[in-house]
């Protein structure tokens, strides 16, 4: 079962072993700390508690288990990362419901991966060949140095409609896998031929540095300029960028990506010393490309071309990039140029200059707005930004920047795009959670009480016994703390109780833990603690019987019967009174 899986990696990997990899790890009074890579911070605000298993960081309030750690940094999948560890750990993943197509899929894949392993290796050989004169030629026309060449895999496509084909028969690979993974064409009369011919070739790799894809620019003239690989069971377009795996390195140093159209401008990046640079490829920015991204650096230098064309697709892939947190900037390219003419015309002081000048992402937006969008357009643009926030704190944060941007009254904005967000999330409040909450009327009046409650077992797990005895849930107001309240209560000793919490849970369950270890109470705090926490467990069940009394006396009325409502009456006097003591 996967959940087993999950536990065993936990168990034999440790997670101080892994984020040591990507961070300068010290022990500090006990602890594990170093610098966090999720955000800009060079002193060291995140801690790893190697026994509980999880990290922490002070700054940016990151948290999560290993698995969590190594997906983030390696912009990952939840499934690829527990498959990477695993196989690390040499872990068997079993699975709860076992897909008979499961291994043949994986063959396949590994297919696809071998064929592309065996065409890029051609590829890279034709480039130093008598064939490839004419694209080595081509390159150092351009300017591309021998170390980029090599670092980035480039290679030559023949003018051969059968080169490939011819190749790839010779080492035993059949002609229709060659198609599947999109290597040789097959057209409607049957015939068969290879997809790049006469190209300069990109290989694209995926984090894992495995080539998935190729990109082609034709050399001499010839229509299209660039040809991509077409989807593959490997390949999916949109998913990738080309370069992030070279770049990765650098990126969580600097915390910052230089994200860019082109394959050359890649290059270029590259060979004047950016480390940091990668591109989309050939598509607008996705999602997805943007979660990848973040997952290593706090911002993203978008670079464009200065004309129309190039400020709106800028203004869509800063609002994106936004949406998900994280800073940007927009470097506008002079007219004409691409930051490839432009490196090798004017070296990195030419860069630096547009990068000096470069607004911040979202006074870009604000300021395209309002030089070319009508009123209704920009009230529109900022509605839907500030619906499509997903994470409320980051609400929080745009609100005044944009009402300041847009030249409005934060309050009027705060009312006029309100609608846009608030609709559901005040439904929801209002909305009675359950019949049950509403009867047992818990003394806890919203979240903020419930997280001041539930912290006590997540701190003090020895208590979570007595607590579930005297009736702690009935002090808890919301669904949330209820739900964690019975994982915490149901947890086995010494089982890994964090993958058994949603994200939400675990972040709130890590955060308790890690602020156990500045604050813990001890000898008479603690006491005072259980008491003050018993206390309001008993206020509790006065209310929940001075609700029921009331109730009673209600229906006694009803039915007119005098000697109920006399019993219902003296029985809420006493409870009354009891109240009145304790105050
Ligand atoms: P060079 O002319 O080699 O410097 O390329 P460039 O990157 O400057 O080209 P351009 O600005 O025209 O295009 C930017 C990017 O868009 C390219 O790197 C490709 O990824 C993509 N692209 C350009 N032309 C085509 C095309 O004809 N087909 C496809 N699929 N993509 C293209
Ligand atoms: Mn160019």
């Amino acid at each position: 079962m996967e959940k087993n899986g999950i536990e065993a990696v936990k168990a034999r990997i440790s997670i101080v072993d892994v984020v040591r990899r990507y961070v300068d790890l010290k022990p500090v009074s006990g602890r594990w700390m170093g610098a966090c890579p999720f955000h800009q911070e060079t002193k060291p605000s995140m801690s790893v508690n190697d026994e509980e298993g999880f990290f922490y960081c002070f700054g940016c309030q990151a948290s999560g288990d290993v698995i969590d750690f190594y997906m983030r940094i390696n912009g990952l999948e939840f499934r690829e990362a527990l498959e990477q560890l695993a196989a690390e750990a040499g872990i068997e993943l079993g699975y709860s419901a076992p897909d008979p197509h499961a291994a043949e899929r994986k063959a396949r894949k590994k297919l696809m991966l071998d064929i592309h392993d065996e065409a890029c290796a051609w590829f890279k050989r034709n480039l130093r060949m008598e064939t490839g004169r004419i694209a080595r030629d081509y390159l150092s026309r351009r300017g591309i140095a021998a170390e980029v060449i090599d670092k980035f895999g480039l290679g030559y496509s023949p003018d051969d409609w059968h080169g490939l084909d011819r190749h790839f028969r010779s080492k035993g690979i059949s002609q229709e896998d060659s198609v599947l993974a999109g290597m040789l064409v097959k057209n409607e009369k049957g015939n068969i031929y290879d997809r790049f011919r006469s190209r300069l070739i990109f290989p694209i790799q995926n984090l894992s540095s495995k080539v998935i894809a190729f990109g082609g620019r034709i050399i001499s003239e010839g229509e299209p300029k660039y040809l991509n690989s077409s989807d593959t069971p490997i390949y999916k377009k949109g998913d990738h960028l080309y370069g992030l795996n070279l770049a990765r390195p650098s990126m969580t140093r600097t915390r910052r990506a230089i994200l860019t159209e082109g394959y050359m401008d890649v290059i270029s990046l590259h060979q004047f010393g950016y480390t940091d640079a990668c591109g989309v490829l050939g598509t607008a920015l996705t999602p997805d490309q943007v979660k990848r991204l973040a997952g290593f650096c706090s911002r993203v230098d978008l670079v464009f071309d200065g004309d129309n064309a190039g400020r709106k697709a800028a203004l869509k892939s800063s609002r994106m990039i936004l949406l998900q947190g994280v800073a940007c900037r927009v470097l506008l390219m002079p007219d004409g140029e691409d930051v490839d003419s432009l490196l090798q015309t004017h070296g990195r002081d030419g860069f630096e200059q547009c990068a000096e000048t470069a607004p911040d992402g979202l006074d870009f937006c604000l300021s395209t707005l309002r030089e070319k969008f009508s009123p209704r357009e920009i009230m529109d643009w900022a509605k839907g930004f500030l619906k499509d926030l997903g994470d409320s704190s980051l609400r929080a944060y745009y609100l005044p920047r944009i009402a300041n941007g847009l030249g409005l009254n934060e309050a009027e904005l705060r009312q006029n795009a309100g609608g846009a967000w608030s609709a559901q999330t005040t439904r929801a409040k209002k909305k009675p959670e359950n019949n049950e909450a509403a009867q047992t009327r818990p003394v806890g009046k919203d979240d903020k009480d419930d997280k001041y409650f539930i912290s006590f077992p997540i701190q003090y797990p020895d208590y979570i016994r007595d607590l579930d005895k005297k009736g702690f849930e009935r002090i808890l107001a919301t669904n949330w703390a209820k739900a964690l309240w019975e994982k915490l209560k149901t947890q086995q000793p010494g089982a890994d109780i964090l993958s058994r919490l949603n994200d939400n849970e675990k972040r709130f369950y890590i955060r308790c833990r890690e602020r156990l270890r500045e604050n813990m109470l001890s000898g008479k705090q603690l006491l005072d603690e259980w008491e003050h926490i018993c206390n309001k467990i008993a206020s509790g069940q006065q209310r929940l019987n001075r609700w029921q009394l009331k109730e009673a006396l209600l229906q006694a009325q009803q039915a007119g019967d005098s000697q109920r409502i006399m019993q219902c009456l003296r029985a809420l006097n006493e409870s009354l009174g009891r109240d009145d003591e304790q105050h």
